[in-house]
């Protein structure tokens, strides 16, 4: 089987699903990545991306380097979300009240595999925000005079919540400043800091891989650690799962939330929280709804009508993510992001923020001119980017060292469009 006639039998997995029939394991497809090849060096294959790059329609007009935001269909993912809407559409109530639910399970089912846990830990939500939100908002382990924490590398929104925190339950909210490039043996020397100053502290967000820099955690080690000081650890997975490549349990932790509208590249509107059998106990149901033997995390939210055609979509955008491999799409991500940073390094008028070793970086990156740190400075530094370059980025302003720009290839971008990227930003001096 070609590659091609490989993803439409992908394709047709999803939409077997979509329509009701379940899907037949012999329909799901390989996508054939060249023999006894490891990741590292299919990363710099160049004509291998080049062909994953015709499953996905191109932005037009511009060099898109911000796929930060939310993730691209494939082709393939889009055919059977299409057609999924449609059925849902005609079939509407009569297909939502009588087989929507299975399909959901099925749906769940395969998120849980994919993340090596159990289904009965996984609820879908309709963003990572619900799934955190979810966690922060109704853990039950605070009084006042407590302290949580976070940093400034975490979503913003979330820094947010943790203030709100402060502000609505009396306990103190503690932030976390990251140096612009830290390596992870450095990151958890800072977090075992934090445990050992603030005996208080009870719960702490960690972002797996930052939004602001790309910076990866060791969650592992840095939620051993909280583990032994009794601190809670709520894991912000939202942009890390697909990005890198990993299971759930690697990261030890009890609690994460999802989505998968990033680089799983389901349709808008999927996300998951996970919480571990025999923890929920320590977060509220939502409220409302009653748990009382605290055995489910359907419990915790409450999505109600949501868009049940995402939700169908999952299998498909699951099956074209395993099919391309977590394990090579991290390394292309990476491949690519240091065919910039290397360079950058070397422009004395760059300042790149991320890892400080390869264990902390991850594919997504931030830079801003030295010395140019507000965020007047940062908006017009992503104009010309856009208007005198062609190229399309992001500003980020969370970081107490200043704004900085977001650099976010995909699997479909190309080695010549980061030259183009790298080009400018030597043009930048
Ligand atoms: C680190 C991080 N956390 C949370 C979110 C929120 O994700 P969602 O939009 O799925 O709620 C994002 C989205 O950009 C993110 O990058």
């Amino acid at each position: 089987m070609n590659r091609r006639a490989a993803i439409k039998s992908i394709a047709g997995t999803g939409l077997a699903l979509a329509s009701g029939i379940a899907a037949s394991q012999a329909e799901q497809g390989q996508f054939p990545v060249p023999p006894d090849t490891g990741a590292t060096r299919l990363a710099q294959d160049e004509s291998f991306w080049r062909e994953v790059a015709t499953y996905y329609d191109r932005t037009e007009g511009i060099i898109n380097l911000e796929h930060g935001y939310w993730g691209k269909m494939a082709k393939p993912v889009l055919e059977v979300y299409q057609r999924a809407t449609a059925m849902v559409n005609a079939q509407n109530s009569y297909y939502a009240r009588k087989q929507y639910g299975a399909d959901m399970m099925r749906s769940t089912a395969r998120v849980a595999d994919a993340l090596g846990v159990n289904a009965d830990e996984i609820v879908l939500t309709r963003n990572a925000t619900e799934a955190i939100h979810a966690l922060l908002l109704n853990y039950q382990g605070l009084q006042a005079g407590d302290s949580i924490l976070f940093a400034d590398i975490d979503y913003p929104s979330f820094q947010s919540t943790m203030r709100w925190l402060e502000a609505n339950r009396g306990v103190k909210a503690v932030q976390l400043t990251v140096p612009n490039r830290a390596s992870q043996s450095e990151m958890l020397q800072l977090y075992r800091q934090a445990f050992e100053d603030y005996p208080s502290l009870k719960l702490a967000l960690l972002t797996h891989a930052s939004n602001q820099q790309g910076m990866v955690l060791p969650i592992e080690q840095i939620a051993q650690l909280a583990g032994e000081h009794q601190v809670d650890v709520v894991c912000d997975c939202a942009q890390s799962w697909g990005l890198l490549n990993f299971q759930l349990p690697q990261l030890a932790v009890n609690w994460a939330g999802f989505n998968l509208h990033k680089w799983i590249g389901s349709p808008v509107g999927v996300g998951a929280l996970y919480m571990r059998r025999g923890t929920l106990h320590k977060v509220a149901p939502y409220p409302g709804e009653l748990d009382p033997e605290n055995t489910s995390v359907a419990r915790r939210v409450h999505p109600a009508t949501s868009n049940f055609a995402a939700n169908l979509a999952i299998p498909a955008a699951l099956d074209f993510h395993q099919a391309i491999g977590a394990a090579n799409k991290e390394a292309r991500l990476r491949y690519l992001r240091g065919l910039w940073t290397n360079e950058a390094e070397n422009m004395s008028h760059i300042e790149v923020l991320g890892g400080g070793d390869e264990a902390a970086w991850s594919g997504l990156a931030s830079f801003r001119l030295r010395g140019k740190n507000s965020g007047a400075d940062v908006r017009e530094l992503q104009q010309r980017l856009e208007h005198d370059f062609g190229i399309f980025t992001v500003a980020r302003y969370a970081l107490n060292s200043g704004a900085c720009i977001r650099i976010t290839p995909q699997v479909f971008t190309s080695e010549n469009e980061i030259a183009t990227l790298v080009e400018a930003m030597r043009r930048l001096a």
